[in-house]
């Protein structure tokens, strides 16, 4: 029976992974905010929920992240699979109790700093693997790092790609450093979930007029993160760029000095 965190797995795309992956007899930690959705998700997995657990925690804070990880490193020495669907959609200029947006702070340095602190115990797996969902962005989109990570006067659309491709470039550096270790980046599509709560009003009309006709569905857009578990032939570091098809997929290659200093940068702010 493999061990599988999902960070996000109380709610939407990762919820929906959960629930495939336990039905395939996995044991499943799933990490959120909230705890009434944490509960209705291992509510929601009836008669093997039992190898499911809840953990509470705020990922947009070093703290909250190096809490959620001891707690997760107290309960499982051995960790298969470390899957990031956390995200919050928000363009508002507002600061983490660390000073960081939180779009960067959530959407890749949670990753990074979540997956250093779990390296230990995904290392005692036969082969560890680490996935994060992103919005579409191919590896070899153009993106302006020079305001990475402090990112003054957040712009969303100016700034998305940068955190965006920060997965990326994680996902080949563990595939560097990390020998055994598999990484990916999976694109999300469009789907209807809780995550247009903090979108701004002209995004959820958007949403509202366009998603029934182009919105995929969870089971969809959860389908590459649980073939990408289920499977261990896969090339690392990969990106899958179209929900449901798992076998068309890119190779991440990335210049190895952006990854660097993007890498350093995040170890600086961390300290992992
Ligand atoms: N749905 C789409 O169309 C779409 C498009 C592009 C990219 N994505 C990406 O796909 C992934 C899955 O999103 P989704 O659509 O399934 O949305 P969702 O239902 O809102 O799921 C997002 C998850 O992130 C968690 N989260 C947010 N902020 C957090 C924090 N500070 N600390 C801990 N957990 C936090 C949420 O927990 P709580 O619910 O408890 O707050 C929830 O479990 C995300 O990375 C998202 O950015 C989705």
């Amino acid at each position: 029976m493999k061990t599988i965190v999902i960070a996000g797995g109380n709610s939407g795309i990762g919820r929906q992974a959960a629930h495939t992956l336990l039905a395939d007899g996995n044991r499943l930690v799933i990490l959120g905010r909230d705890p009434g959705k944490g509960e209705a998700a291992l509510a929601s997995f009836g008669a093997v929920a039992g190898r499911a657990s809840f953990l509470a925690g705020d990922l947009s804070t070093h703290d909250g992240v190096r809490d959620a990880a001891r707690r997760i490193l107290d309960e499982h020495e051995n960790i298969s699979t470390l899957i990031h669907t956390t995200g919050v959609l928000t363009v508002a200029e507002s600061r983490t109790a660390d000073g960081l947006h939180p779009f960067f702070a959530v959407n890749y340095l949670s990753r990074y700093h979540l997956t250093q602190l779990l390296l230990p115990a995904l290392h005692r797996a036969e082969r560890p693997t680490v996935l994060m969902m992103t919005a579409a962005v191919a590896p070899s989109e153009e993106a302006d790092f020079a305001r990475f990570p402090k990112f003054p006067t957040f712009n969303f659309n100016r700034d998305r790609k940068p955190v965006q491709l920060g997965n990326h470039h994680y996902a080949a550096h563990l595939t560097r450093t990390e020998p055994g270790l598999a990484a990916g980046v999976i694109n999300a599509g469009a789907v209807k979930t809780d995550i247009m709560r903090a979108a701004p009003w002209y995004m959820k009309a958007g949403a509202k007029v366009l998603g029934p006709i182009m919105f995929d569905s969870v089971e969809t857009a959860a389908h590459n993160v649980v073939e990408a578990t289920r499977s261990d032939t896969w090339q690392s570091p990969l990106y899958w760029g179209k929900p449901g098809r798992f076998e068309q997929r890119a190779p991440i290659m990335l210049d190895t000095t952006t990854t660097q200093a993007l890498m350093d940068t995040s170890r600086a702010l961390t300290g992992a």
